[in-house]
């Protein structure tokens, strides 16, 4: 049944575990993400953002989610909106049916320019209003991503990849946090704590404490019960890059979050944990490793079949390393 990200988080937060939310551009992905729920017994939050509606259209993606929690009817699945830029953006979303909307106020409306906090306040106030209205639940974001290693926004052609941070913008203030929350009342909150988008997080094997640990415990502190947000929370698989470039692919070293530094965050509060890429180098290292096998095959769902499993693993490993499972 499609709930709000309110009911679920709660229910996470009762239990001390959190909920990876994927993000959905197509069919394959949609199907990996609920075969995986459905193996572990694991409640879904589904993401689309921008790029997604820009390449199946706000109703595709709608109908792919919907025919999703047709399939599962015992899955509890969110169908929440990435990243929405205006006020405008999110009360399309609602329209639509979604059931949780980000308002990234963070940026301004370009969606690559850091926004001030006045205008941050102002247009997540006025989603929330709207949103709790009709029982939409709402994430804000305070804080500009950034790898505390390379000091870069991250993702070249996405969301902040403009974003020219200061020290100061790179980790969320908690008292900032606090007033945030007050004066907006959103339900979950994007914090930056060493996170950044895309597969080009850390140059070099990140080790011990590459997240703001400490600092995700003093905004928890503050804001017990607003549940914290992870975006740019792949772990980029060094087996899955190692298959991309064995089969002719050219991805440089790289690496992302690890798993265990996920676990830390959960243990203080992280409720949801943003993952794109993952399934998207997953995906790729599939589907050229089976072309490059089978040179022959013309079907294509022989080689999205190969996506399909190899994201469904990521979403299973995800599902039991966060604790979901077993929560549907
Ligand atoms: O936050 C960014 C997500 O990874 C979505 O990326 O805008 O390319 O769909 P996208
Ligand atoms: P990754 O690029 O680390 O997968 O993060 C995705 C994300 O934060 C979507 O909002
Ligand atoms: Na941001
Ligand atoms: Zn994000």
């Amino acid at each position: 049944a499609l709930i709000s990200m309110r009911q679920m988080l709660d229910h996470a937060a009762e239990f001390g575990y959190a909920v990876p939310a994927f993000n959905v551009n197509n069919l394959e992905q949609m199907r990996a993400i609920m075969l995986a729920a459905d193996a572990t017994d694991s409640p879904v939050i589904v993401q689309a953002s921008a790029g997604a509606r820009k390449y199946a259209g706000a109703p595709f993606l709608r109908h792919l989610i919907l025919a999703a929690v047709e399939e599962f009817p015992h899955i509890p699945v969110v169908m929440h909106q990435d990243h929405g830029t205006s006020p405008a953006v999110c009360q399309r979303a609602m329209q639509l049916g979604f059931s949780s909307v980000m308002m990234d106020g963070s940026l301004r409306d370009d969606g690559k320019t850091p926004a001030d906090y006045a205008y941050n306040v102002d247009v997540t106030r006025r989603v929330v209003e709207m949103a709790h209205a009709c029982g939409v639940s709402v994430e804000g974001e305070l804080g500009c991503l950034g790898s505390l290693e390379t000091g870069a926004a991250g993702e070249e052609d996405g969301i902040g990849a403009d974003c020219v941070l200061s020290h100061d913008q790179m980790l969320t203030d908690p008292e900032e946090a606090a007033q945030f929350v007050k004066a907006t009342g959103v339900d979950a909150l994007a914090i930056a704590c060493g996170t950044s988008h895309g597969a080009y997080k850390f140059s070099r094997p990140p080790t011990g404490d590459i997240l703001a640990i400490d600092r995700i415990k003093e905004i928890h502190a503050r804001i017990p019960n607003t549940h914290l947000v992870m975006h740019g929370s792949s772990s980029v698989p060094q087996d899955w890059l190692a298959i991309i470039n064995e089969y002719g692919g050219a991805i440089p070293e790289t690496y992302g979050v690890p798993v265990e530094q996920i676990q830390e965050g959960i243990k203080h509060g992280v409720r949801k944990i943003n993952i794109d890429t993952d399934l998207r180098l997953a995906s790729t290292g599939a589907i050229r490793r089976f072309m490059a096998q089978h040179p022959a095959e013309f079907d294509p769902r022989k080689y999205l079949q190969e996506s399909v499993k190899a994201m469904a693993d990521i979403c299973k490993d995800r599902y039991q390393a966060f604790g979901t499972a077993g929560h549907a």
